[in-house]
């Protein structure tokens, strides 16, 4: 009998990625997967350390799944939290079996299979000299829509940021490695692939080679439609990603750019190497280019010091962008961060009050963009089933999740979709 297989993934669209990598891996070993908690041997949660609700989250999640679980069925946490807390996390909950940090995970099996010889809890979290790309087998399966990482870690170190140390510094896989995942993720199925990094702008290989010259080799995959990247820091682009987006129609008109605060002394204290103007220029190198272009951001509000004047620079700043989707948070301290121990915290109700504003405005915002495409036919990748039978869900180019009726069997396919009406977080269409 195949042992059954859990998986829930919290966080970002790299531990997404790296769920599906550790699929793979279990999958050679005879493992196959199961939505039901209850019927796993196994129950991987891959975890995230953003901030302190992601964190938390882990915590109940085991205790909640440890009630339904099989007696003999492992619990293994991956990601983000292993790598922040070491060992400590096998103290802060006995219900955990393994632990694997996100450089390790290539080692699962073998670690499943040692503590079955052994039964002693085992934690790995370590950044090994070998790269763990090296040892993962080749994707067999996948969506419509599929990650590829391309780039790992993060050598800014914003003050209030975990990922320099959950991921480590950064490191660019060579492209003749991302060149044969692409081509095995497209022959699996994959239409469109969304280049995937901390800090994917920051991606370089051989000869001097930049994420746009990469883009251009990976639109060369024959049966691949669809290029997006995420994430991108502003003073890292380069006008040769820029002008990619005019020059290579498989490379989608959207971009995540995150912008943090409008305010050029809370960027300053965020340690963020841009200023808001220089944040505006690249905005309009992209629009010049690609006058259509969605361009979305990442908003922290109630950041140390940031004053209502400091906020109202952030509203400016919206108000002067016009966004097409974005997502804000409040402050979170995080230990070990710089911006955790400084000392002008702002107070849990004026974060509140201020994300609230910030969101309307976002929302606002992303309404009229939305509103502004019905009437229009754009082109949906269809990649998952809707909430009601009958119906399926898809992207525009501009990244707008798009509601049609569609049988099943369309379910990854290229629809040309007429747009009937806009929320400001969904469209319906019907198809043409
Ligand atoms: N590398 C990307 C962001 C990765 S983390 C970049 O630099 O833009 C994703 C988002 O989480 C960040 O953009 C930021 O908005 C948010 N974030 C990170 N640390 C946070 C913290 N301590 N509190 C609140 N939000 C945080
Ligand atoms: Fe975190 Fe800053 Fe690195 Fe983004 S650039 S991952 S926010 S430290
Ligand atoms: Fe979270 Fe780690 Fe991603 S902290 S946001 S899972 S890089």
């Amino acid at each position: 009998m195949t042992q059954k297989l859990y998986v829930k993934t919290f966080g970002c669209q790299m531990n997404v990625y790296d769920s599906n990598r550790m699929i793979q891996a279990l999958m050679v070993h005879g493992f196959s997967q199961t939505d039901d908690p209850e019927k796993a041997d196994i129950i991987l949660l891959n975890t995230c350390h953003i901030r302190e609700k992601a964190s938390e989250k882990l915590f109940s999640e085991i205790g909640r799944l440890a009630k339904q679980k099989k007696k003999s069925a492992l619990i293994v946490v991956a990601g983000c939290v292993v790598q922040a807390e070491g060992r400590e996390i096998l103290r802060r909950s006995h219900l955990i079996d393994i632990a694997v940090g996100p450089q390790n995970y290539h080692q699962l099996p073998e670690l499943i299979a040692k503590y079955n010889r052994e039964k002693g809890r085992l934690i790995v979290a370590d950044f090994p000299t070998e790269s763990k790309f090296d040892s993962l087998p080749m994707p067999k399966t996948s969506s419509a829509n599929a990650f590829l990482a391309i780039q790992e870690g993060c050598d800014n170190f914003c003050s209030y940021c975990v990922v320099p140390y959950t991921r480590g510094c950064e490191y660019s896989r060579p492209s003749s490695e991302i060149l044969v995942e692409a081509k095995a993720l497209v022959k699996a199925g994959a239409k469109e692939i969304m280049l995937l990094g901390q800090n994917v702008n920051c991606w370089h290989g051989d000869e001097g080679k930049d994420l746009g010259d990469l883009i251009r080799d990976v639109a060369k995959i024959k049966g691949l439609k669809r290029i997006r990247y995420t994430t991108s820091y502003p003073s890292k682009i380069t006008q040769n990603l820029i002008n990619t987006h005019a020059d290579t129609p498989k490379l989608m008109p959207y971009i995540h750019l995150p912008i943090q605060a409008g305010s050029d002394k809370t960027l300053r204290a965020m340690n963020r190497q841009y200023t808001v103007a220089e944040y505006e220029e690249i905005v309009a190198a992209f629009r010049s280019v690609r006058p259509d272009i969605a361009i979305s951001s990442d908003f922290i509000v109630g950041f140390p010091g940031e004053t209502e004047e400091d906020f109202e620079q952030t509203l400016a700043l919206v108000e002067r962008v016009k966004y097409a989707s974005s997502y804000s948070f409040k402050f979170s301290a995080r230990p070990g961060t710089p911006a955790s121990l400084m000392k002008n915290q702002i107070p849990e109700e004026v974060k509140t009050r201020r994300l609230i504003k910030l969101q309307k405005l976002l929302q606002s915002q992303q309404r009229t963009f939305n509103e502004a495409t019905v009437g229009k036919v754009l082109d949906v990748l269809l990649t998952e089933r809707g909430k009601v039978k009958g119906q399926l869900v898809g992207y525009t180019p501009y990244m707008q999740g798009t509601v049609v009726r569609a049988p099943l069997k369309m379910l990854g396919e290229i629809v040309s979709v007429k747009i009937i009406s806009a929320s400001a977080t969904a469209l319906t269409g019907e198809i043409i």
